[in-house]
């Protein structure tokens, strides 16, 4: 099939990647020309495991193209997949400018029949909205071209971004009409290969499916973090008490790790978005807003004990220094939006410390666009480097690399032997017993 993705970011390039290595002819169209000169010059923009095989064997394969030219780009293709992002608005609700523009350029441009999927998470009734201007942008031009549109949520995590798409738990399509069901089997079939991955319904209900999958996991890590913070008040241990719920296999051991809180491009703003249109309706999520509110104040919760236990007289951090393990928001990707990190940086920094960081993947991310505004940042090559002259070691991204760690070399690179861990990984007795001063979430110091 000939197929055209819109926005060249972590799904777009995904979906378009996998569509192509299946056999399928892709172009991935983006507005942002370096990105697109970059993955002509075989560059890839994003870090995501097993990525850059299969765009390097899919444009071997002449299957991949990349493009900033909409006009040819909706010529030669019969499906058009929607992938641009839909960030979060200071009110909370998604910022649909790009799907708005994108929509009208489908509008402009298309010249015979195809099928628009819209596979950005969107607030319920956008796709419809989407079929409405590009309708608009049609009747414009005085034409008369027929398409259809459809709803197709991506549940891929990133970091696991590829295995995901080719081996998904589940393929939600939503549709206004039955007549392209054929097209999407054949589609997705290289995806289905055990058992038939395709779950139908209408659009509605598939927009709503994708915040309600997201809402669901952000529950079970907030829910997870209360419990935590219950915990830590009455003396007990959540760590144990995680264990203990976990072998319950109603409840599972998946999303109940207490920790600084959820980041990420999708759970804050889909968990904000799906409240915002709710109250839009004139329902009040109560569930999502404490999910919200509990989420926020964790990452506080956790730099509050930091500054309780370093502040100076004057109530500052001046003369303090930190070594940070960890930015992006999540192991296995350079992804730092709403990552804990940047909390965590920015408040140091404004109350007059200073800091060492250290991330596998994401230290461009950060020194280019996240930390460039802020002085008083040493960007390590390595996690030991790090930990020279720190005041005290912190945890925030359960890399692998920082799993079983050689504790009495790090005891005696940093200044004190001190670790605030926002993932929970390590034992608190055998630190205790190598003389750490060890705090974590949900648990008492020791
Ligand atoms: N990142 C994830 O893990 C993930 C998972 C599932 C769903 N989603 C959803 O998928 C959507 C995309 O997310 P992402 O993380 O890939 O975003 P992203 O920010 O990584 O990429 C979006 C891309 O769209 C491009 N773009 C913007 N306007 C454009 C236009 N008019 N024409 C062409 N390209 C344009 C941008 O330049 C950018 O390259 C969002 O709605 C997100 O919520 C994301």
């Amino acid at each position: 099939m000939k197929i055209l993705v819109i926005g060249t970011g972590y799904v777009g390039l995904v979906t378009g990647a996998c569509l192509a290595y299946t056999g399928n002819k892709v172009i991935c169209l983006d507005v942002d020309n370096k990105k697109i000169n970059d993955l002509n010059n075989g560059k890839i923009p994003i870090f995501e495991p097993g990525l850059s095989k299969i765009v390097r064997e899919s444009i071997s394969n002449n299957c991949l193209f990349f493009s900033t030219n909409y006009s040819d780009s909706i010529k030669d293709s019969d499906i058009i997949f929607i992938a641009v992002g839909t960030p979060m608005k200071d009110s909370g609700e998604s910022d649909l400018k790009y799907i708005n523009s994108v929509s009208k350029s489908i509008g402009l441009y298309i010249d015979s029949y195809k099928l628009v999927v819209v596979k950005s998470t969107v607030p319920v009734g956008t796709t419809f909205k989407v079929q409405k201007i590009i309708k608009d942008e049609i009747l414009k031009r005085n034409s008369k071209i027929n398409f259809d549109i459809a709803n197709n949520p991506e549940f891929l995590k990133e970091g696991k971004a590829v295995n995901d798409f080719m081996s998904p738990d589940r393929i939600v399509v939503g549709l206004n009409n039955q007549k392209n069901k054929k097209t999407f089997k054949e589609l997705f079939k290289p995806f289905s290969i055990n058992h038939d991955k395709l779950i139908f319904m209408d659009i509605l209900s598939s927009e709503l499916t994708k915040y309600a999958a997201n809402a669901m996991l952000a529950t079970k890590i907030s829910f997870m973090n209360e419990m935590a913070n219950i915990s830590e008040k009455l003396g007990a241990d959540i760590n144990k008490v995680r264990l203990g719920i976990g072998s319950d296999n109603r409840i599972g051991f998946s999303f109940i790790y207490p920790s600084v809180g959820y980041g990420g491009s999708c759970f804050p703003k889909d968990v904000n978005s799906i409240i915002n249109f709710s109250n839009k309706k004139g329902y009040t999520p109560k569930i999502l807003e404490a999910v919200n509110d509990v989420n926020e104040n964790q990452k506080k919760y956790f730099f509050d004990k930091l500054f309780e236990r370093f502040k100076s007289k004057k109530n500052d951090l001046k003369n303090k220094k930190f070594g940070i393990w960890g930015l992006s928001f999540k192991p296995g990707t350079d992804d730092m939006r709403e990552s804990a990190s940047i909390y965590f940086v920015e408040k140091i920094i404004n109350l007059g410390g200073s800091i060492s960081v250290y991330d596998p993947r994401a230290i461009d991310n950060a020194k280019n666009k996240y930390f460039n505004h802020l002085s008083g940042i040493t960007y390590c090559q390595s996690k030991l480097d790090v930990l020279k002259g720190s005041d005290a070691l912190i945890l925030l991204t359960e890399w692998p690399e920082f799993r079983s760690p050689d504790f009495e070399k790090l005891g005696s690179i940093l200044k004190n032997k001190i670790i605030f861990d926002g993932r929970n990984q390590f034992d608190k007795e055998y630190l205790k017993k190598i003389g750490f001063e060890y705090h974590q979430i949900g648990v008492r110091q020791i």
